[in-house]
């Protein structure tokens, strides 16, 4: 795999233009199955780079910037098999250069991830802002177990006007229904056995929207009697997608999303699902891969 340090090296990025809509895939590294996944889905629009870097913007202080896992040479080998046309692995100074301007984020950043992590989003829009000016990718491929990121971002590109078509790809899980994340090498035994609950909440409220429930509050208890086990819940919540507002009735796009401390881990999960009046199916942030 080319491995791209310096913006000055990105010009060599323009002869893959040529051979169609290049796909970007934007990773903090430490790669598992789940990033593999939304690699080989941008293989399936065009030339793609995948970008590699811890983003110290999107951490906030006691936060886990220093210990997060970095071994540049374990995500090149995993990706090589792949047929990736260039990384971008860029340090810290490399990157950020200049002033202190950052992307501000919009309403939906203000909610569920965005309450407790002040100044996450608005770190995860200023890097992603960047790498669509350096990169200028056509297609980008990111994870729906970040779903609030996915419509943060969105909200981004349609405000901004980045010419930039958004994929959100479904999360990709371990045999108990645990999202498969980076900081889930952080469980001992025990946590790992206990995070199979955020998956269980989930199922369990979707289940009663199959039997017919419609009220927000009893789906919220569903989820949190799931959760005792954990360490504690900063949220399980019903919104609505894309707005992230608190709906009346869970019915429409609606999210269920689920942060929880697990041992050392804050773990996140969801389910985006369309509600009709008797159909409850799982369905993508982005419709045509554009506003959703
Ligand atoms: O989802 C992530 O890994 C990060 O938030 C991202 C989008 C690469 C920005 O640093």
């Amino acid at each position: 795999v080319q491995v791209i340090r310096t913006r000055t090296e990105l010009d060599g990025l323009d002869a893959l233009r040529a051979d169609g809509a290049l796909a970007l895939v934007p990773t903090m590294g430490a790669l598992h199955e789940g990033h593999l996944q939304l690699v080989r889905r941008a293989r399936t629009f065009g030339p793609t780079v995948v970008s590699i870097f811890v983003n110290p913007t999107q951490f906030g202080p006691g936060e886990d910037y220093d210990a997060y896992p970095r071994d540049l040479d374990s995500d090149l080998a995993l990706l090589e098999p792949l047929g990736v046309d260039a990384v971008f692995a860029p340090t810290p100074d490399e990157m950020y250069r200049g002033g202190g301007v950052r992307v501000a984020p919009g309403p939906r950043s203000k909610v569920l991830c965005g309450a407790s992590r002040p100044g996450h989003f608005g770190g995860v829009l200023t890097v992603v802002a960047k790498l669509f000016n350096l990169l200028r990718p056509e297609i980008a491929v990111f994870g729906r177990k970040d779903a609030q990121q996915c419509l943060v971002i969105d909200e981004m590109v349609t405000t901004l006007d980045f010419a930039v078509r958004l994929i959100d790809h479904p999360t990709v899980r371990e045999a108990d229904g645990l999202a498969m994340s980076s900081r889930n090498r952080y469980l001992a035994a025990d946590d790992r056995r206990r995070a199979g609950s955020l998956w269980r909440a989930l199922t369990a409220a979707r289940g009663l929207l199959e039997q017919g429930e419609r009220d927000p509050a009893r789906l919220r208890r569903a989820m949190a009697r799931e959760l005792a086990e954990t360490d504690g819940v900063e949220y399980a919540e019903i919104r609505s997608v894309p707005e992230l507002t608190s709906p009346a009735r869970a019915t429409g796009r609606l999210l269920l999303a689920i942060a929880a401390q697990v041992g050392p881990a804050r773990l996140i999960d969801n389910l985006v699902l369309g509600v009709d009046a008797d159909i409850v199916a799982e369905t993508a942030l982005f419709a045509d891969g554009g506003t959703p």
